[in-house]
């Protein structure tokens, strides 16, 4: 009697493990991705923008030297946190027509390399604007209900990871090349701007069920090798004024990060702040193994990217994990790993 009963707790004991395990493992059942070329994995290919990467030299070092839109010589960060919540290997572009709505149960991405929070920003090289990766989002919720049932689709919306990473483009792209933004605003009140455009997103799809955000700011903008190349009155260095304007904008967009939090229940939303990480990679490359930070890998690394970083360029680096950027413009795959290694404990803390 005495061990039947025994064995009957330890029985229950176990079940009540195991259902905690599983409730934990399943906590984040599905990255969903939004934002620019930091986090795009294949969407520009199948739109009318001349800002493309699904041609060699680009995933060179990714599954099979496959170039799949992603502006890297292998995986993005969001593949990494993918891989790291244990949900897949690597997040696929929504409009990859080689993955079905099976694929997207577990993660996609709505994400477009050249977008920004401001609409001017998209209209520049004729991307998706921010705007439209909520109505693809929207129209995905639809398919998601068909192929899991109402129930099940409801969970995977209110329990994925969110991430949303972009910004970069409103400054480089639009507001320090054209004058329109510059004439209506100063760079504080751009910010704002931009930061008000963010926060009505998060509310957005908080609304259609959005609760795990993570939101991105920007790294030191002014350290990519593009912006060292015309930074010629200041010997070819990092563009600080560019940086603060980053720093700027960190700090407003935690401000709106903090805000929302208090505002709408349930909401979980977390600054990913990739800064430091990324300014330290800048000022000591060589501490993590890195020898070379002012050029990029790819063809003459001062200027190229997209269709000017060809397959034919003869100057292309043979390793590109010897190299902190990959183009004039985007970091290399080891980049990417060692600051997502530096995110995703922030990310495990926060929702796992
Ligand atoms: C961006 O464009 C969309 C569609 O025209 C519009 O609904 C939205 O209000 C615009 N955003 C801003 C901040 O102007």
């Amino acid at each position: 009697m005495r061990l039947i009963c025994i064995f009957i707790a330890l029985l229950i004991l176990i079940t009540q493990i195991s259902m905690v395990a599983c409730k934990t493992r399943n906590h984040v059942p599905s990255v969903i991705v939004f934002g620019d070329s930091t986090v795009d994995s294949g969407n520009n290919n199948k739109i009318a923008t001349l800002l493309k990467s699904n041609f060699k030299p680009y995933g060179r070092d990714f599954e099979g030297g496959r170039p799949t839109g992603r502006f890297c010589n292998g995986r993005v960060p969001t593949d990494f946190i993918a891989e790291a919540f244990g949900v897949k290997k690597n997040i696929p572009a929504y409009f990859d027509p080689a993955y079905t709505i099976d694929d997207f149960v577990t993660g996609v991405c709505f994400a477009s390399a050249g977008t920004g929070y401001d609409n001017a920003t998209s209209d520049v090289l004729n991307v998706i604007p921010l705007w439209k990766e909520v109505e693809y989002f929207k129209e995905y919720q639809e398919k998601l209900r068909i192929h899991v049932g109402k129930e099940k689709a409801n969970y995977i919306i209110s329990e994925a990871l969110y991430v949303i990473s972009l910004g970069t483009n409103d400054f480089l792209e639009n507001y320090y090349i054209f004058p329109t933004r510059r004439l209506h605003f100063t760079e504080s009140q751009y910010q704002d701007f931009l930061v008000d455009i963010a926060e009505n997103f998060v509310r957005k799809i908080y609304s259609l069920g959005a609760r795990k955000l993570s939101i991105a700011g920007l790294v030191p903008i002014g350290c990519v090798p593009l912006e060292r190349t015309i930074n010629i009155l200041g010997d070819h260095d990092c563009n600080e004024k560019y940086n603060n304007v980053a720093l700027g904008f960190n700090a407003k967009l935690e401000n709106m990060i903090s805000k929302v939090n208090k505002e709408l229940p349930q909401l979980k939303a977390l600054s990913l702040n990739a800064y430091d990480i990324a300014n330290d990679i800048f000022t000591r490359p060589s501490y993590y193994g890195f020898e070379v930070v002012e050029k990029a890998c790819c063809s003459t690394g001062t200027i190229e990217l997209s269709y000017l970083c060809s397959d034919k360029s003869p100057l292309t680096c043979k390793d590109a994990n010897k190299y902190v950027f990959w183009d004039a413009f985007h970091p290399t795959e080891k980049t990417n790993r060692i600051v997502s290694n530096y995110l995703i404990p922030k990310l495990f803390a926060a929702y796992r």
